[in-house]
């Protein structure tokens, strides 16, 4: 067995397939955001069994709008249960919650319940969780230019991008799973991911276990990371 000895700091894991789940046991797409939720949870724990210190979430996009208003409400209603349940994993494992994307068009009480879980795990220092949600990597780079113009800058830097980024404080990640065996981006951490590993597994989300993820590490300490350079 590969011991796995070079971890990822920053994973990012575009999280595909909750539909197909669902519809190839005849059951509404619903039901697999449900059991989407379940393997969050799993990815969690296992970020900390494994050391991992950030893991970010795609759990909504900016184009996921075009969806059914039953099934859009129905994956804010799992959110908004999840991080609001009186025995969450944030406070139990001290874990710090954050977001990027734009809040605003979500519903009052998941924005409220996203608001007071990230001000009671805002000191923790051990696993970070970032849920991307309204999250569009092109809709980031454009506020973050804006939000630089409006602060007066005329002659903006690479650098000064990455920090306006909803990412500003965070590293960049360092692998990119996807998921459910489509190899697109579809509009993710765009700017951010420009030296990320890119990892494309066929299993679907519902299904991501330990197994996945741990052979997903043995991928990603086979890589040679030479960011242009020579190694
Ligand atoms: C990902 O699963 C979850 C979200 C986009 C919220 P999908 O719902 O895209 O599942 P498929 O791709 O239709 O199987
Ligand atoms: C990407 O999955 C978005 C999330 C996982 C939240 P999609 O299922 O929305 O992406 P496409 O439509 O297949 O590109
Ligand atoms: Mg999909």
């Amino acid at each position: 067995m590969t011991k796995i000895n070079k971890v990822p700091n920053h994973i990012a894991i575009i999280m595909d397939g909750n539909g197909r789940w669902a519809t190839r046991r005849g059951l509404p797409r619903n039901y697999g955001h449900k059991e989407g939720i379940n393997a969050v949870e799993r990815t969690i724990k296992l970020c900390i069994k494994y050391g991992i210190k950030y893991c970010t979430f795609f759990a909504f996009s900016t184009e996921n709008w075009k969806r059914s208003k039953e099934e859009i409400d129905g994956i804010f209603d799992l959110i908004r249960n999840y991080i609001s349940k009186d025995e969450n994993i944030f406070e139990r494992y001290k874990i710090k919650l954050s977001s990027i994307g734009m809040l605003e068009p979500f519903p009052r009480d998941l924005q409220n319940a996203l608001t007071d879980m990230k001000e009671k795990t805002k000191n923790y220092n051990g696993l970070e969780v970032i849920f991307a949600l309204n999250y569009g990597g092109r809709d980031d780079i454009v506020r973050a230019v804006n939000s630089l113009i409006q602060k007066g800058y005329n002659n903006i830097t690479e650098h000064d991008i990455l920090t306006a980024l909803d990412t500003g404080n965070l590293p960049e990640p360092d692998f990119v799973i996807r998921t459910s065996g489509e190899m697109r981006i579809s509009n993710f951490l765009l700017y951010q991911m420009a030296y990320s590993e890119l990892y494309f597994p066929k299993v679907l989300w519902p299904d991501f276990n330990e197994r996945h993820f741990v052979k997903a590490l043995k991928t990603y300490q086979k890589r040679n990371r030479r960011f242009g350079g020579i190694t």
